[in-house]
């Protein structure tokens, strides 16, 4: 089973890239890390003891291998130096709401590992989804953050994300609070990824799950 990295040499290049289903594991070790280090403390702690890298890598597999007409969904992965450090995923906006306002497109993540941050990822892998969600038609996009997640919400608010008034999801039996940010021009976004090694294809349709 794939570990995450905790340290990484600092002149490690940056490449973000399309994921395929050959990368599950890799994601799945990023994803249990980097949502134990960002959400310790501002989900319950049930919620996150249960994200274990055998249940996210089953999840992975799935959304990365079968495809679902219509959800024009991509997962990107970042790497330093080759080593798998962060991931995102783009698809059709799923929230009715947010849909009805325009925000055809939805943003999940970026989450970087701590060891990768600060490093251009979490921008690249914006990028990425907005490149994916353009090629494929899309206009605007929406992305729930946390409320409590206030060094993400700084990111988006640093990337022009304009805080939605109205939208708010409550989860976990009533235990956190999700907002909603929107952009409603992809293109400038898509810009954000030039320079870094990127070799983001056209997306294929993938089946969405429900809580990257
Ligand atoms: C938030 C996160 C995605 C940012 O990714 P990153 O790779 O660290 O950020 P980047 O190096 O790409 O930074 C891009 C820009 O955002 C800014 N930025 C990044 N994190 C920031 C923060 N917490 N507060 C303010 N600005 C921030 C950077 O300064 C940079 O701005 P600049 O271009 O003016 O220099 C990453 O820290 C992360 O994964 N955090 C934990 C999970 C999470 O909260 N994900 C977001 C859920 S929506």
């Amino acid at each position: 089973m794939p570990k995450a990295p905790t340290r990484i040499p600092r002149r490690s290049a940056l490449v973000v890239r399309r994921a395929g289903p050959e990368d599950a594991a890799a994601i799945a070790a990023v994803h249990v890390t980097a949502w134990h280090e960002a959400y310790g403390g501002l989900l319950p702690s049930a919620m996150i003891d249960a994200l274990t890298v055998e249940v996210r890598q089953a999840w992975w597999a799935q959304v990365l291998s079968s495809p679902q007409p219509g959800a024009d969904e991509a997962a990107y992965l970042a790497e330093l130096g080759g080593t798998p450090v962060g991931f995102s995923l783009g698809n059709a906006q799923r929230a009715g709401a947010l849909a009805a306002a325009g925000f055809d497109g939805e943003f999940r993540g970026p989450y970087l590992v701590r060891a990768a941050q600060g490093r251009g990822g979490g921008r690249a892998l914006v990028a990425a989804m907005a490149n994916g969600l353009q090629q494929a038609g899309y206009r605007a996009v929406g992305a729930w953050v946390l409320r409590t997640n206030a060094p993400g919400r700084r990111f988006i608010d640093g990337l022009g994300g304009t805080l939605l008034d109205g939208p708010e999801a409550v989860r976990g039996h009533g235990r956190f609070t999700e907002i909603a940010y929107g952009w409603r021009n992809l293109a400038p976004l898509a810009a954000l990824g030039r320079g870094v090694g990127s070799p983001v294809s056209t997306p294929d349709p993938c089946r969405p799950g429900h809580d990257a």
